[in-house]
């Protein structure tokens, strides 16, 4: 299966906001990644809008041509947004408001009636829903019970045991993979996604959807370039 690498611009975002004013243009770079070939675009606004602000998710609806994936906790201003703005997808993420970053997966068995209303709400508006998850078997059992589209599996164990040489962290994502296809949810990965464990990852995932990558991904076009970082993945994710 293809995998679709969706980028996330936060980073972009925080680098402009240190300055105050428009540089680096975040709609150009939204515009020039799906030129180097990217599938989709991903933003997390925060409610501090520390990084993407609510316009931005506004602004980059006619930018953005590919899959625009919207994550984040949904409180009611994100819902509200989220709404109005109508992007491909909206990733649900159980994060706290002063998380520095997305930090755990969501409680799919305490939180299943709640997160049922709200996705039921996204999907009669025409959007694509995904619930950002652990790889605990009872946890993707619970998610398919929302009727959530799909399951973004939290990567960020993966990675860091990876990046130590414990190839078999794998296992414990392709398990639930396989599980959650068998249930019929696509399967989408995030966090700590670099160009070091891309390629391993994708390899053992089967009807991996999408990747979305934002921190590795920018701080590795830092000596690489941007263009050339997006090849790479793309290159990666073929096989
Ligand atoms: N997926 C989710 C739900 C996230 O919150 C984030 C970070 O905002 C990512 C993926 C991307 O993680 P990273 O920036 O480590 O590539």
């Amino acid at each position: 299966m293809m995998t679709k690498l969706s980028v996330n611009i936060n980073k972009i975002a925080t680098l402009r906001n240190s300055r105050g004013g428009n540089v680096p243009n975040l709609l150009k770079v939204a515009q020039d990644i799906q030129d180097f070939g990217a599938q989709g675009i991903t933003i997390h606004p925060r409610p501090d809008e520390r990084h993407i602000r609510y316009q931005d998710a506004y602004d980059l609806k006619n930018i953005v041509s590919t899959e625009y994936n919207i994550e984040g906790n949904p409180i009611k201003k994100f819902m509200d947004l989220v709404l109005d703005v109508k992007p491909t997808q909206v990733t649900l993420v159980p994060d706290s408001v002063d998380a520095i970053t997305s930090n755990a997966g969501w409680d799919t068995i305490s939180h299943q009636s709640y997160l049922q209303e709200v996705i039921a709400e996204f999907k009669n508006n025409g959007i694509r829903t995904s619930i950002f998850i652990d790889t605990d078997e009872k946890l993707i059992e619970a998610a398919a019970k929302t009727g959530a589209d799909r399951i973004e599996l939290y990567t960020e164990q993966f990675a860091s045991e990876f990046e130590n040489g414990n190839k078999d962290a794998v296992k414990p994502y392709t398990n639930a993979a396989v599980l959650a296809h068998d249930l019929g949810l696509g399967i989408n990965a995030g966090h700590d996604l670099s160009l070091d464990n891309i390629q391993f990852f994708k390899q053992h995932i089967p009807n991996l959807a999408e990747v979305s990558i934002g921190h590795a991904l920018i701080s590795e076009s830092i000596y690489l370039g941007i263009e050339n970082v997006v090849n790479m993945y793309l290159h990666k994710l073929q096989g």
